[in-house]
């Protein structure tokens, strides 16, 4: 086993430990709810956001109780925009994580309130005084994560996803890059920018993370697409063979599947040239750039 499945392998373990630490188990009226939230976080996934946050973390010694509140609340944000990817509003799909989406394993209303709900808990759990213990880095936190995920990061490229669905012209590489930059990029961008915000570092330090996020968040989904052309459902445990269907606007789609598969490595070798400064102590994130696009879900 490659080091850096080992590590990868020993954070899925903590940070499911700690979303069902988080996500309350309620026996009242809004069981339902807490079932479905519970059902779509705790399926599994590969839990890169957190790996990226706890790593980048770990970059500047912080402590991993300082660190897994964030890793635990980008996770929480993520699935939330699975759950709503899913819904029949959008790319209306019926598997994710191997097992039914959310809305057909219990209804529309519920899969929409859980997506709601798990986003809320992100924020509250960030903000927590048991997290860091300075209010400033938790209000930096904040922002940054409502930055990533609202209408000028991941939700502004799912906007801008859908419409290209329908719309009469296609994208060009600019708007598909921040298109991609947008509805994937931002929550990697968050991930890597934590442990800098949680170390109170600025300056050149900040500037290669958030490089190497903007890198391999491109990369990542890169791959995701030439996955959805490439890939079988078994491994990816989601339906494959969908974007060009549904008219998706895709690299594959403007690059072709050699030149984005190009495109996607050129970026993985600069991801992995901007953690200069950093030396050894960044060879998993080195790692992760790599596995990014070699990945077979
Ligand atoms: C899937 O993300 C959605 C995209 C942004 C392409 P992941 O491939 O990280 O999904 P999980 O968390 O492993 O299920
Ligand atoms: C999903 O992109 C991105 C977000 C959920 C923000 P996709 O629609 O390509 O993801 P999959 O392929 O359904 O996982
Ligand atoms: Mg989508
Ligand atoms: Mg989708
Ligand atoms: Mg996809």
């Amino acid at each position: 086993m490659s080091r850096l499945t080992k590590a990868m392998r020993a954070t899925a373990i903590e940070v499911q430990a700690a979303l069902d630490t988080y996500i309350p188990r309620s026996k009242a009226s809004d069981r339902r709810l807490f079932e479905a939230m519970r059902y779509s976080t705790l399926a599994g996934g590969k839990r890169l956001r957190p790996f990226l946050v706890l790593n980048s973390a770990a970059l500047f010694s912080v402590p991993a109780d300082w660190a897994m509140p964030s890793a635990a609340a980008i996770e929480m944000v993520h699935t939330y925009s699975l759950v709503h990817d899913d819904l029949p509003a959008m790319d209306d799909d019926d598997f994710r994580r191997g097992k039914l989406t959310c809305h057909k394993q219990f209804d529309e209303a519920t899969a929409i309130l859980a997506g709601d709900s798990l986003l809320t808990l992100a924020f509250e759990i960030i903000s927590a005084p048991s997290g860091h213990p300075e209010a400033e880095v938790r209000a930096e936190l904040v922002q940054a994560l409502a930055a990533a995920a609202g209408g000028l990061g991941m939700v502004g490229g799912q906007v801008m996803d859908l419409a290209a669905e329908t719309s009469d012209s296609a994208l060009d590489l600019e708007a598909v890059t921040r298109l991609q930059a947008g509805k994937t990029g931002a929550l990697f961008r968050f991930s890597c920018a934590a442990g800098a915000i949680l170390a109170q570092r600025s300056g050149a330090e900040r500037e290669a993370l958030r490089a190497y996020s903007d890198h391999i968040g491109l990369a990542f989904q890169i791959a995701d697409d030439l996955l959805d052309v490439e890939g079988s459902e078994a491994d990816m445990g989601k339906a494959v063979g969908k974007d060009a269907d549904a008219g998706k606007a895709t690299f594959v789609d403007l690059l072709g599947l050699e030149g984005a598969r190009a495109r996607a490595t050129q970026l993985a070798d600069e991801a992995v040239a901007v953690l200069e400064p950093f030396g050894n102590k960044a060879d998993l994130l080195r790692d992760v750039a790599h596995f990014i696009i070699e990945r077979r879900n």
